[in-house]
């Protein structure tokens, strides 16, 4: 039996690709390359000794969907595939939704027809919102969310759970990640952002190659230990390893599950600025800009649950986070263009 790993040449996905190549279960990938690229697939290879099956395409065509489903037996899909940039989805709120929302419901259709029942999504700390509460359990409300990125994620929180409530064969393990970080410790997987990075970490290693000037940080006045935003930095190899947890609530048919997936631990940005500097010995140079629109000052995690009930806990602490971030940036400074 198979596990489909929708986005699984992208950032998370590709990890999580060597993660479940390590715990031995066989790998079908689909990604239409929008955002990635098929060398990291390549990569997850070179480092597992196995082989990933892949076809490029994409969530919206049903065609080649039912083309992966003929030709494997998936018992599981894990679903990445997505548009993930805040900014952009404000621009372009129809891609959006066309691409995740319409993109799932199409996965999903054709899973059932199937008889492929069971999805762990993507979920993101962006559903709670500006938090009711810190640390943030699970049980704490969804909110409301700034941009339509993080609706597509809210609303197929709810789409998702709305069908497991009418069938009860459906196992769904919805999983909100707080910031993903980090990147293989080989160095030889990482993130791979288009254009100038939203995104804090990629920001910091491309300063440190010299690609951007200085970081620019987005408000010294919250209310905060230091007055910059706080947010639950993960390593990604702990966020791949989470969804191979994951997998074990499936295969005991556990129904709706909603797991945080964080360390439980609040850093500041000028936290990070620190920690990479004295992790890499690389000065990073910043100035206090305004905020951000859309920010709130903290978002952390509260992930007993997922400790009580995956056994997982994040092992990676921040300066390995900024070691391995660097160390990917350091040795592929074009990602996997180079
Ligand atoms: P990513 O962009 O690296 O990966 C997403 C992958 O999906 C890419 O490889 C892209 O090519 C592919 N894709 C997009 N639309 C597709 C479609 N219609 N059909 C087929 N493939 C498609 O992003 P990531 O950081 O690895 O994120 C993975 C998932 O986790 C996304 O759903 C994202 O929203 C979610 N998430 C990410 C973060 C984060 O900070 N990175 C936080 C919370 C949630
Ligand atoms: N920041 C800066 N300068 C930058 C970039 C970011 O100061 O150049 C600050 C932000 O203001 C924020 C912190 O760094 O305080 C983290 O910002 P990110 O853009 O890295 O991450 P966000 O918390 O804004 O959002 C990310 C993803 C969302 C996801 C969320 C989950 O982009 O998709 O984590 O918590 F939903």
């Amino acid at each position: 039996m198979a596990i489909l790993v929708t986005g699984g040449a992208g950032f998370i996905g590709s990890h999580t690709c060597v993660e479940l190549l390590n715990a031995n279960y066989e790998v079908v990938v689909l990604d239409n390359l929008h955002n990635a690229s098929e060398k990291s697939l390549e990569r997850v290879k070179e480092l597992t000794g196995k082989e990933v099956k892949f076809y490029k395409g994409d969530i919206l065509d049903r065609d080649i969907l039912n083309k992966v489903f003929a030709e494997n037996k998936i018992d599981s899909c894990i679903h990445f595939a997505g548009l993930k940039a805040v900014g952009e989805s404000v621009q372009k709120p129809w891609e959006y939704y066309e691409n995740n929302i319409a993109g799932t419901l199409t996965l999903v259709d054709v899973m059932r027809q199937n008889n492929c029942k069971n999805i762990i999504f993507s979920s993101s700390a962006t559903v709670y919102g500006n938090p009711a509460q810190i640390p943030i359990t699970e049980q704490c409300p969804k909110g409301q969310c700034t941009n339509p990125y993080g609706w597509t994620k809210s609303m197929l929180e709810q789409i998702l759970s709305d069908i497991q409530k009418a069938d009860q064969e459906w196992n769904v393990v919805l999983l909100r990640y707080f910031n993903p970080i980090g990147a293989h410790p080989s160095g030889r997987m990482g993130e791979n952002p288009n254009g100038i990075p939203n995104n804090l970490m990629p920001y910091i290693t491309q300063v440190a190659i010299g690609k951007l000037p200085e970081l620019g940080v987005f408000g010294n006045d919250y209310d905060t230990p230091d007055g910059t935003g706080v947010r639950d930095y993960i390593h990604v190899v702990d966020l791949a390893v989470g969804h191979v947890a994951a997998l074990k609530k499936i295969e005991e048919k556990a129904g709706l599950k909603i797991y945080n997936l964080g360390t439980g631990v609040g850093y500041s940005v000028l936290d990070i600025v620190k920690n990479f500097e004295e992790a890499n010995g690389i000065k990073i140079p910043y100035q206090i800009k305004p905020r951000r629109a859309g920010d709130i000052a903290t978002c952390y995690s509260d992930a007993t649950l997922a400790k009580e009930e995956l056994g997982w806990t994040a092992k990676y602490g921040i300066k390995e986070m900024c070691a391995d971030s660097w160390r990917w940036q350091k040795n592929n400074p074009n990602g996997y263009d180079d």
